[in-house]
């Protein structure tokens, strides 16, 4: 099998995954016929068949990408799979550029980013907001979400069970945009991601891998807000990004 038959059949399977954890009921069929149709067009072709369900998944290169991303945001703007959706004001889909090449993945909204329907929109955002454009980078060119689309009350940390149900959504996301690389922010972002224990301090600036995607291990700004020791250490992180955003690898 080629890389490309290899990434489309990854695609399928996300792509079935999250179908099947939206608990959408799909014959089993019709599984394996999109499973055959994704390892054999390796441009996630994203067709549809007679009942409407895509016979490949659209990857951000199908046509279909962009009314998908629109859909995939409405659906987590009402979404109720988890008990934070009865409690939050806002659902937080993300912002940001639907085909951006760099992807921030933040915990869970906070007090500000709740109001707001917005990720990192209060201190902590405003001074990564800052520090990418100190690099030249804008916020409406990259994307920016979180694990976790709703606000956990008091801003405990998620639950097992809150991150089962939504971390499809993230899948779901990066799968639409296709970017090239991510940041993880903060160490529970980046655990939750890599599904291990993890010292912040000790792989802090350091290149992992999230669905075969590189993934850049940030400190959380936040860290800095608390701890202004680690103001270098947050913007000597922002800066490696940065360069290897520009490059365009990692
Ligand atoms: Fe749905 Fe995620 Fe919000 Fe839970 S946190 S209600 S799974 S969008
Ligand atoms: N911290 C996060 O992890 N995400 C936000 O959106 C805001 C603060």
């Amino acid at each position: 099998m080629s890389q490309c038959e290899r990434s489309a059949l990854q695609d399928a399977r996300v792509y079935l995954e999250w179908i099947r954890r939206q608990g959408l009921l799909v014959p089993r069929d019709e599984l394996e016929a999109a499973m055959a149709s994704g390892a054999s067009s390796p441009g996630g072709a994203g067709a549809q068949d007679a009942s409407g369900l895509p016979s490949a998944p659209a990857g951000s290169s199908s046509p279909q990408a962009p009314a998908r991303f629109a859909a995939l945001r409405a659906e987590v703007e009402a979404c109720r799979k988890c008990a934070l959706g009865y409690q939050r004001k806002n659902a937080v889909f993300g912002v940001g550029n639907p085909k951006a090449r760099l992807v921030f993945i933040g915990e869970a909204p906070g007090a500000t980013e709740d109001e707001q329907g917005k990720p990192f929109v209060g201190a902590a955002g405003n001074l990564l907001t800052r520090e990418l454009k100190k690099h030249g980078v804008e916020r409406d060119e990259v994307f920016i979400c979180n694990i976790l689309k709703c606000r956990p009350p008091d801003n405990r940390d998620p639950l097992p069970e809150e991150i089962a149900a939504c971390e499809p959504y993230l899948l779901e996301q990066l799968r639409l945009i296709g970017p090239q690389m991510l940041c993880g922010l903060g160490r529970f972002a980046v655990m939750t991601l890599l599904k291990r224990q993890i010292t912040i301090t000790k792989i802090r600036g350091t290149w992992e891998h999230y669905e075969g995607l590189p993934l850049f291990v940030c400190l959380h700004p936040a860290a800095v807000l608390h701890q202004p020791v680690n103001r270098p250490l947050f913007e000597a992180d922002i800066k490696t990004l940065c360069e290897a955003y520009k490059r365009g690898a990692p």
